[in-house]
């Protein structure tokens, strides 16, 4: 591509791709985040809660796309869908309605082989732990047991050298669920709609992040906010972003993700953006969010 034509191509929505030092849309210079070596050795996992309780704000999108892009650079990777409405394990193509044994069954019944519940995707790498609306029982059936927030934890210990990052696509709650996915997690991330009332709810989810660091795992931090359907053409998303990072600074990715139709579509196909417009701006977004996230010390 020439120069002249490269220009333009940053131009288009959905392709704000910064050079390097340029200011970025967070209006930080964007630093370089550069690709990461192979791992020598797999696991053991570090995990991840991708969470927000508002939904629509890119918290699934975000799980599938970043665990694709760590996958692409070596990474095993996990990702466990824990919405009951089943939109990580359909993102994949998993036909939720026909299976017997999910996550959930993982929760709630004991002898189940967590091996044996994971499947692989069509993508190298990625692995699903799927789940259906059986999930949506779990959160009553599971207040009177005990060390109820520590369930989903040791569910996952079968498997957590297996892997390098284990993603959980939280439900768009601060319920017993969301509670299970913090207390397993060693990070969190906090995906953004770039839109009026972002920030709404934040509060509360970062005092539920401080609730669960003292009182039920003192690892946990916040891996970092991603600011989510970007639109550079408004005034308005560019404002969103920059009180974001007024607000909270260093926490919030310098990687920014676009809003562009071609994630919609890329979940109707079942795939990731990175295989299903692997030159699409979008991808190239969070091969981006992953290669910073590791630089961050958040993956390995
Ligand atoms: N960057 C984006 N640009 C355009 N649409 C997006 C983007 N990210 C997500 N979407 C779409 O917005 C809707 C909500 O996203 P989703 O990831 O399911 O949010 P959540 O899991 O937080 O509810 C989905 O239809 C998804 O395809
Ligand atoms: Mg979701």
């Amino acid at each position: 591509m020439n120069r002249e034509a490269h220009a333009t191509y940053d131009r288009l929505p959905g392709t704000e791709t910064t050079g390097i030092g340029q200011e970025g849309p967070t209006g930080r210079p964007m630093p370089d985040f550069p690709v990461p070596p192979p791992l020598a050795s797999h696991g053991p996992a570090r995990i991840i809660a991708m969470c927000n309780q508002k939904g629509g704000v890119g918290k699934t999108t975000s799980t599938i796309n970043l665990g694709a892009a760590l996958a692409e650079y070596g990474r095993k990777v996990l990702m466990v869908d824990f919405d009951p409405q089943g939109a990580l394990s359909v993102g994949f193509g998993v036909r939720t309605h026909d299976l017997d044994v999910t996550v959930y069954n993982l929760l709630v019944e004991r002898g189940h082989d967590i091996r044996s519940v994971i499947q692989q995707t069509r993508v190298p790498g990625v692995d699903v732990l799927p789940a259906n609306i059986d999930l949506s029982a779990a959160e009553v059936q599971l207040v009177g047991e005990v060390a109820r927030e520590q369930i989903l934890a040791r569910a996952l210990r079968p498997v957590v050298d297996d892997y390098d990052v284990i993603l959980i696509d939280c439900q768009p709650s601060l319920g017993l669920l969301t509670v299970n996915a913090l207390t397993a997690a060693h990070g969190v991330i906090i995906p953004l709609e770039c839109e009026f009332f972002a920030m709404r709810g934040v509060a509360l989810l970062i005092e539920t992040i401080e609730k669960i660091t003292d009182r039920l795992n003192p690892r946990l931090q916040i891996d970092g906010i991603l600011a989510t359907m970007y639109d550079g053409r408004t005034l308005h998303s560019r404002e969103v972003v920059r009180s974001v990072v007024d607000h909270f600074q260093d926490t919030v990715f310098h990687t920014v993700i676009s809003r562009t139709v071609k994630f919609p579509d890329a979940t109707l196909a079942a795939e990731p953006i990175t295989t299903y417009a692997a030159t699409h701006a979008g991808a190239e977004a969070y091969r981006q969010l992953a290669r910073e996230l590791i630089q961050r010390g958040g993956a390995p």
